[in-house]
């Protein structure tokens, strides 16, 4: 099950995801913004951040305007390692290195072509495992 949320800068952007995900037969949660509204982007990070620490999802994309605030804020909640990814060489390297748990991106920044391959990259990629990737994520979280 997959997290999405955004601040009104995202919304469009993420109605256009969800669309994809469904299309793709991805299961996934809204947790808002559900209108275009001027909202708070760090409430819907904290709301998809404690839907992937709590176990209800695996992963989460979150969405604002540049993707930055949303990050900042998913971050401050243990346990969360959100990546802010513009194209797709770092959203499957942060899966593979960082095994990122949450994509975040800024729909000011990317069109929804690159946003959605973007996506799709992070999706798809597993972490590698590799033991010098675990002792620095073991580094992150123990600090
Ligand atoms: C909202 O105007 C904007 O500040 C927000 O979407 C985001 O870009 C913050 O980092």
């Amino acid at each position: 099950m997959i997290a999405v949320g955004s601040d009104h800068g995202g919304y469009e952007l993420k109605q256009e995801l969800m669309e994809h995900l469904k299309k793709r037969g991805i299961e996934y949660k809204d947790y808002g913004c559900y209108n275009g509204a001027s909202c708070d982007y760090p409430v819907y990070a904290r709301k998809v951040a404690e839907a992937i620490v709590s176990g209800e999802c695996d992963k989460g994309i979150l969405i604002c305007g540049t993707g930055i605030g949303i990050s900042i804020a998913a971050n401050k909640v243990k346990g969360i390692r959100a990546a802010l990814c513009h194209d797709t060489f770092s959203a499957q390297a942060t899966r593979e290195h960082n095994n990122a748990n949450i994509l975040a991106m800024g729909a000011r920044v990317v069109g929804p072509g690159l946003a959605l391959k973007i996506a799709d990259t992070f999706l798809d990629t597993e972490f590698s495992n590799d033991e010098r990737h675990i002792r620095r994520i073991n580094l992150i979280e123990n600090s």
